[in-house]
């Protein structure tokens, strides 16, 4: 008998939804959940959100919205408080001048990103991907009826894009140039002259959005100050979107709370999109995100300070593995090392590891660890390890993986 009697014919699901994938990291940290469900002691590294505890204010701001009855529509764009409250950070942090008009808060960091991609992309666009990028850029991209232009940055360059492989990349047809600094997977931050080189280059291309990723923003490990594309380059700024939210900096990745601001006219499409689609992300949360931007980030060093920590303890671990390369990621919470050296090897039952994503099955078969594959992020011959966990779990990871390595010939 059909175990599944109501599945829908292929036909049935549209095109674009069959070309997509379902995203790599939490496919591994599904397989992960069912291994332990089996009973095996698995350590997910695959995970990209802090460990930490939402800040008390923040919490303590969230429940006095639900007592206060805070519990109708907002705005399709967000509450008007909320949105002045974004404006003041960008202008606090960043050096950008909005008005809240031109704010749009949404359900993370990544309905802002679908928002932008839904509301500017027409069949056959181009939007350029540098990688390795997190594995939802190329997948919303295809959503949109778009086509992602990879561009491979690989280890020699800091897993930066170039001038010249942006120039390169750009035709007719390209729309945006999708940035992330701090980079997820590598960590890798863009330096003000990185981006006043790539600006050079969208200047001699007028036609060409950037949209601003910069969800990490504060977690960087270097003491220069940030930089992102609209304040480095002014010229820029009528056709740049900035995206960032309180996901990372404040522990709040369940509230689901991002926002985005750019040129009103981008905003007000992206408010089209969404008001057919959520409408608004929860009051509750709007409330509670009120309080983080405008409460004290005192809790934020000891924040930086665990993840560098966990940093260290993590590229430590893996350099000292043959086969494994890790530069030190001068952002976000995850390690991006080569495993070139380790690919071509086979395990004790004389299974090849030809691919990167066939060592993160190894890793998590003979190991327990689950790291995520690079060629998920669109650059093999790497994986990624997400460092948001204990360091007692790290340095067992670790073990486990040095010893999972050693077992390869
Ligand atoms: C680069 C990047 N952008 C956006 C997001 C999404 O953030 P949010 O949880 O606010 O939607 C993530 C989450 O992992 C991310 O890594």
């Amino acid at each position: 008998m059909n175990a599944h009697p109501h599945q829908p014919e292929p036909s049935f699901l549209a095109q674009r939804v069959l070309g997509a994938k379902p995203s790599a990291t939490k496919e591994m940290t599904r397989l992960a959940n069912q291994l332990k469900r089996e009973g095996r002691d698995v350590i997910t590294l695959s995970q990209g959100e802090p460990d930490f505890p939402t800040p008390e204010h923040v919490r303590e701001a969230g429940k006095a919205a639900i007592d206060r009855n805070e519990s109708r529509y907002t705005d399709v764009a967000g509450t008007f408080a909320l949105r002045e409250a974004v404006a003041r950070k960008f202008a606090r942090d960043n050096g950008l001048v909005f008005s809240p008009e031109q704010i749009q808060v949404g359900c993370g960091a990544k309905q802002l990103l679908y928002n932008a991609l839904q509301a500017t992309i027409d069949p056959g666009d181009e939007v350029v991907v540098p990688t390795p990028a997190w594995v939802s850029y190329p997948e919303m991209v295809l959503l949109a009826g778009g086509q992602p232009v990879i561009v491979r940055c690989g280890a020699a360059t800091g897993f930066k894009l170039t001038p010249q492989q942006l120039d390169e990349a750009i035709t007719p047809r390209t729309k945006w140039l999708m940035l992330n600094s701090p980079s997820n997977p590598s960590g890798a931050v863009y330096s003000h002259a990185e981006l006043t080189a790539l600006g050079e280059v969208l200047v001699r291309h007028p036609r060409v959005w950037v949209m601003a990723d910069d969800i990490y923003e504060k977690i960087r490990y270097e003491h220069t100050p940030f930089a992102t594309p609209a304040a480095v380059t002014p010229a820029l700024a009528g056709r740049t979107l900035t995206i960032n939210g309180v996901s990372k900096a404040y522990a709040m990745t369940g509230w689901r709370v991002g926002f985005g601001a750019g040129p009103l006219k981008l905003i007000q499409a992206m408010n089209l999109v969404q008001s057919q689609s959520t409408s608004h992300t929860s009051s509750i949360s709007q409330a509670a995100a009120l309080a983080a931007l405008d409460g004290p980030m005192d809790f934020l060093p000891a924040f930086v300070a665990a993840f560098r920590r966990r940093r260290e303890l993590v590229v430590d671990g893996l350099n000292a593995i043959e086969g494994l390369r890790c530069d030190s990621p001068p952002g976000a919470f995850y390690a991006f090392p080569g495993c070139q050296g380790l690919l071509g090897r086979r395990d004790a039952a004389n299974e090849l590891i030809a691919t990167d994503t066939d060592l993160a099955l190894y890793l998590l078969r003979q190991a327990g660890v689950a790291v995520v594959p690079g060629s998920a992020f669109e650059l093999p011959g790497h994986f990624r390890v997400s460092y948001a966990t204990s360091d007692e779990e790290l340095a067992e990871a670790m073990r486990r993986i040095a010893l999972a390595c050693a077992e390869l010939r």
